[in-house]
């Protein structure tokens, strides 16, 4: 909380929020600190202020989670910016689009993209980050956040099922139990009539990789880990891979990293550590 003594003088800070989360709602710090270090960095990937002015405002030791770390930071700006730019490809395409952002955090994407009307906008997560979340975000017409776990049916049924949808899932999938995943890729599917899903996936080596590499707490909560994406093309006849990329060969990494990156590249299970996934339905 704010001290007392700068609550009292007039040009002091407003009181920071309080941010006591636990478990894998915490695990949202990991990407919202990312954005921030990126934003302050001199080659910013993804110019989020956004998430800057939050970091600033919150109450919260973002060392705890192990948050920093210049390969993570850009690691994490490439994924956020990758999934960006397929929203917005679609949003192009579909100005009249739904978007789902599954497991929202304190993602700022709804800012960075600013869709027009009248584009439907939904960030869902559980009760207790929306609560966060609503500190800092405002409802409208066209942008709603829902507040309940992506494994339960009933928040869908808020979502117009009518128009062309995009669901976004940034660092989210990965938490689920690998059954949970195809229930919830199923339930989208069934519910909307034709779209895209985009989101990372992590393979196992990831995982063993990242734990050697640092002591990060969280690690032990990811469970769906795939190394061979057909297990994805095979949850439902109606899904169809349109791209795949390593983060090792993102377009988004600054030029000299990705020939840096280019030795572990040619090494297909350096290859698999995170990719990035689009899907038609
Ligand atoms: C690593 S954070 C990513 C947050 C955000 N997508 C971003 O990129 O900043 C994972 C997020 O997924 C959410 N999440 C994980 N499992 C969920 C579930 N079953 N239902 C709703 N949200 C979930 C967590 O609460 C957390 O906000």
């Amino acid at each position: 909380m704010a001290d007392s003594a700068a609550g009292r003088s007039p040009e002091a800070a407003p009181p920071r929020t309080r941010l006591d989360l636990s478990g894998v709602p915490e695990t949202l710090v990991i990407p919202l600190y990312a954005k921030a270090q990126d934003y302050r960095s001199r080659r910013s990937i993804l110019h989020d202020a956004k998430a800057e002015e939050i970091v600033r405002s919150l109450d919260y030791n973002f060392e705890r989670l192990g948050a920093s770390g210049k390969t993570r930071t850009r690691m994490l700006a490439v994924r956020a910016r990758q999934l960006d730019e397929w929203v917005r490809g679609f949003l192009v395409r579909h100005s009249n689009a739904t978007v789902l952002n599954l497991g929202c955090g304190l993602d700022t994407r709804v800012a960075r993209l600013a869709p027009p009307a009248p584009v439907s906008w939904f960030d869902i997560d559980f009760p207790e980050v929306i609560d966060v979340r609503k500190r800092f975000f405002s409802e409208t017409e066209e942008y709603r956040m829902l507040a309940g776990s992506l494994t339960d049916a009933d928040w869908l049924s808020g979502v117009p099922g009518d128009r062309p949808a995009i669901a976004v899932a940034d660092g989210v999938l990965g938490y689920l139990a690998p059954q949970e995943v195809t229930s919830l890729l199923r339930r989208i599917i069934a519910r909307l009539r034709s779209g895209e899903i985009v989101f990372d996936v992590m393979s196992p080596s990831a995982i063993r990789l990242g734990r050697a590499r640092s002591q990060n707490p969280t690690a032990g909560l990811l469970r769906w880990l795939v190394d061979d994406l057909a297990q994805i093309d095979a949850i439902d006849p109606r899904l169809r891979r349109v791209e795949a990329h390593s983060v090792l060969a993102s377009r988004y990494l600054p030029f000299g990293v990705r020939l840096e990156y280019g030795i572990p590249w040619l090494v297909p299970s350096m290859r698999r550590l995170i990719r990035f996934v689009r899907y038609e339905f």
